[in-house]
């Protein structure tokens, strides 16, 4: 058994600061219905009885929350609508007591249009030094009036926003985040003094954002757009890459160099996580190559439809392609920015089945498992009512957005805000459905076979099963069957409708009842077996 730093196999609990939980008090005493750093700090007992090793929240800086935080005015300092610095202070205390560790979220493609700089950069004009921190171009087209190349924000309509001089600036996302110029050596030094300010408070980590983004083509060139496949079979077989001048540039690779360096200096395992929407596994592993970061979201496992057969894949590849980058896999089936899985997977109680099933299978795998808040509910995606919507990209395109997955937790009560904060009977910022009265934290505290017990009881049989682990992990499909064998434990999830015979070994823990002798349709169990064919005896904590 090989001792790993902290984050090799940790689980991480992503909270999104505006909905996890409101405690900042407001004139009258009460929340604003937007939740805070008080509030998480509230609720770390909470995280630390679910059994996660680890937070990561999402940002609380200073900001104008045109994108909800990741538009940041102010990188050193807390918004005050989150709390100060000292409430930050206190949560990084409490939750070390707690035996938890704590990353946050930095954002280093963009600012807010609200940053100093880029109030300094339009107020210079073109050709100064303040606007060659952004990516200031002329436009095209007779008197500039067409942008400079033909790239599209991700959130809809075009990257470039012309000013009043006629210059055009790039936004990859939102109007209101301009993107900085990475090769200007200023931008480098800003954010290596970022990453001190945070690590000095005694912050364990980074979620990197957008971290392939940062360097664009150097000539900015067009995009030669996606041409679709001719046939359907040629693009199953062979994945077809696009044309990325403004993603996975070679250059950003220096970055990260430069920030493990900083991140290897500090005591206590430091570590960053990319978020890297890269178009292949290996692209994605030269994020984590050892000197650079430390782990990259796996979206292949996040994306992958409900077959045992393409699991099988993603999780051999998975593993695979980290294995030859040094680092260990990471699993991520929900976030701040997906439909949440249950809702993919089907909805209702097929999707939550489902989803039980495919989080018992994630965490038994090897290397770190990252939750979003709100899974360990059981939660759906919501259809928030338009006039309640807030994304960016709703307002940019007219399509729902990531809002569906942000309306904040319920905790307690029968009617909203189910104990969220703010005044009784509020709605918190985005408004909470009438029926989630059984979906509290307080009502499946209760409740032996809610999904928040499963969850407590899957974490802790992770941790009594799968400590330590270093053992090789094969996984297969049998028909419809994904098996996977690791650390003398067989997982097997039952992707296909008909039920399985439950095959032999002692029963660890299933997502779901075990009926009969058999494994139902969207369940997984995980069965103690050993290299002998004997049984691996039960964990002793009790399941
Ligand atoms: C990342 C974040 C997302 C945000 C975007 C722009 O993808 O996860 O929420 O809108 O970056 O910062
Ligand atoms: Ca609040």
């Amino acid at each position: 058994m090989t001792r790993h730093p902290w984050w090799y196999d940790a689980v991480v609990y992503q909270v999104y600061v505006r909905s996890f939980a409101d405690g900042l008090p407001t004139g009258d005493g009460n929340g604003d219905g937007i939740g805070d750093l008080p509030g998480i700090t509230s609720r770390l007992p909470y995280l630390r009885d679910l059994g996660v090793d680890a937070l990561w929240i999402t940002p609380f800086y200073t900001s104008p929350q045109k994108d909800h935080g990741y538009d940041v005015a102010d990188y050193s300092d807390v918004d005050p609508l989150f709390g100060a610095l000292a409430d930050l202070d206190e949560l990084l205390e409490t939750a070390h007591r707690l035996g938890l560790r704590v990353i946050v979220d930095l954002v280093p493609n963009h600012t807010s249009d609200q940053h100093a700089w880029f109030r300094a950069a339009l107020a210079a004009g073109p050709g100064s030094p303040e606007r060659a921190r952004y990516l200031f171009r002329s436009g095209r087209g007779k008197d500039g009036v067409q942008p400079p190349n033909n790239w599209d924000s991700i959130f809809g309509g075009p990257a470039w926003t012309r000013v009043p001089d006629g210059e055009w600036y790039l936004h990859l996302f939102d109007a209101s985040q301009p993107d900085l110029d990475w090769r200007n050596p200023e931008v480098g030094d800003m954010f290596e003094g970022v990453l001190r300010f945070w690590l000095d408070r005694g912050v364990d980590g980074f979620r990197v954002d957008v971290a392939h983004g940062l360097y664009k083509d150097a000539a900015l060139r067009d995009q030669v757009r996606p041409r679709k496949p001719k046939k359907a079979a040629e693009s199953m077989v062979e994945r077809v890459l696009h044309d990325e001048p403004m993603w996975d540039q070679p250059e950003v690779h220096e970055v990260y160099r430069r920030w493990r360096k900083v991140l290897d200096s500090y005591p206590g395992e430091r570590m960053a996580v990319a978020e890297a929407w890269t178009q292949t596994a290996a692209s994605m592993a030269m994020f984590i190559r050892p000197d650079e970061l430390h782990q990259a979201f796996n979206f292949g496992w996040l994306g992958t439809p409900w077959s045992a057969e393409a699991f099988a894949d993603v999780i051999t590849d998975s593993i695979a392609a980290v294995a030859a980058a040094a680092s260990a896999p990471t699993w991520v089936l929900s976030n701040h920015d997906v439909e949440r899985h249950p809702t993919r997977y089907g909805g209702g109680p097929v999707g939550l089945a489902r989803g039980r099933a495919a989080t018992l299978t994630m965490l038994a795998l090897p290397g770190s498992a990252y939750l979003y808040q709100g899974e360990e509910l059981g939660l759906e995606q919501v259809d928030v009512p338009p006039e309640a919507r807030q994304d960016p990209s709703w307002f940019r395109t007219g399509k729902p957005g990531r809002d569906g997955c942000r309306v904040p937790l319920p905790w307690s009560g029968t009617v909203p805000p189910y104990g969220f904060g703010g005044p009784a009977g509020s709605q918190p910022w985005i408004p909470q459905p009438d029926d989630w009265a059984n979906l509290t934290v307080e009502s499946q505290l209760a409740d032996p076979d809610s999904t928040l017990a499963f969850y407590r009881r899957a974490l802790a049989a992770r941790r009594a099963v799968f400590a330590g682990a270093d053992d090789e992990t094969v996984a297969s499909a049998e028909d419809d069957l994904l098996v996977v064998r690791r650390a003398g434990v067989r997982i097997v999830l039952n992707a296909g409708t008909y039920p399985a015979p439950l095959p032999e070994g002692e029963v660890l823990i299933s997502s779901g009842p075990l009926p009969g002798g058999v494994l139902p349709p969207d369940t997984a169990v995980w069965l103690g077996i050993t290299a002998s064919g004997q049984e691996r005896s039960a964990p002793s904590t009790s399941l």
